[in-house]
């Protein structure tokens, strides 16, 4: 396989900002990059490596905006610098995923993984401990930073009144997929927007007893699964009642793929690998409907 040997990232106090919403980006971004760790070399490689680098991708877009909203609304000095450090870092990250795209081996090199491991680290030490005296404790700038949250790109999802379209702390999720380190990307993504319940079925005969035991909002589910497969369970939870908002995530894509699912009784329909973008699209129409 010639993965890399390469240790997680260990999140650590010194890492900490003291802002708690630039922490827990921090932190997301942090388990993001050990999932590119976990995922090199897994069966399903194009999927889960392919959607963690994905989600990678748009977390570090949103969190870099939220960055440096924080820091224009304190006035921070170092700001024009910031910004044309994070734009590298942005190409660096997207880059990386086109190679992965292009030629999946080439991102397995210890190279390339190391390279990784202090892409987003050094930065948070070098540069973003720089705006800490500047923007710590400065509640205007932490209040506008906070608007600009993962669940909507520019103001375009709120209503009328700012609120976000769904109240995420208060959704149900259950997850039916049977590939570990996709059931980890899922979670990181939920959790990173304020997801609290979260249930995991490893196959088919899991997720309709995780259905008969709670009521979901949502269901996110594989097509592809040992012994039952994604549209017989979708077949047998509609054929017994659940109304949850379903979507379903596969690696075919093809019209008849989606028919079928569609058919079953899918809300939507997720190609594999996905993105966190596309994920929260697609969970925030589904349940706002
Ligand atoms: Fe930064
Ligand atoms: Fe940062």
């Amino acid at each position: 396989m010639g993965t890399a040997e390469v240790r997680p990232i260990e999140w650590t106090e010194d890492l900490k900002i003291g802002i708690p919403i630039i922490d827990a980006d921090h932190k997301v971004l942090v388990s993001l990059l050990n999932q590119v760790f976990e995922t090199v070399g897994d069966r399903e490689e194009k999927a889960t490596l392919g959607s963690v680098l994905n989600s990678l991708v748009d977390y570090t877009e949103y969190h870099f905006a939220r960055e440096e909203r924080l820091q224009e609304v304190a006035g921070y000095g170092g700001l024009a610098g910031h910004k044309a450090l994070h734009r590298d870092l942005t190409a660096q990250v997207v880059a990386i995923r086109t190679r992965f795209e292009q030629d999946p081996e080439s991102v397995h090199g210890e190279e390339v993984l190391n390279f990784l491991r202090s892409w987003l680290v050094d930065h948070i030490n070098g540069h973003d401990m720089a705006y800490r005296g500047a923007c710590v404790g400065n509640e205007v700038a932490i209040k506008a930073a906070t608007g600009v949250a993962f669940d909507h790109a520019e103001g375009d999802d709120y209503e009328d009144d700012g609120a976000p379209l769904v109240d995420w702390a208060r959704v149900k999720v259950l997850v039916v997929e049977d590939n570990r380190n996709f059931q980890i990307i899922i979670q990181t993504i939920l959790k990173s927007l304020g997801v609290r319940d979260i249930t995991m079925a490893g196959n088919g005969e899991e997720g309709l007893a995780a259905l008969a035991a709670a009521v979901p909002d949502l269901v996110l589910c594989d097509w592809r699964m040992e012994a039952m497969d994604g549209i017989e369970f979708v077949s047998q939870a509609r054929a017994g009642g659940s109304q949850a908002k379903i979507i379903m995530m596969s690696g075919y894509s093809d019209d008849d793929v989606r028919d079928r699912a569609v058919a079953a009784g899918v809300d939507d329909f997720l190609e594999k690998p996905i993105t966190a973008r596309g994920f929260l699209d697609a969970a925030t129409s589904a349940l706002s409907r």
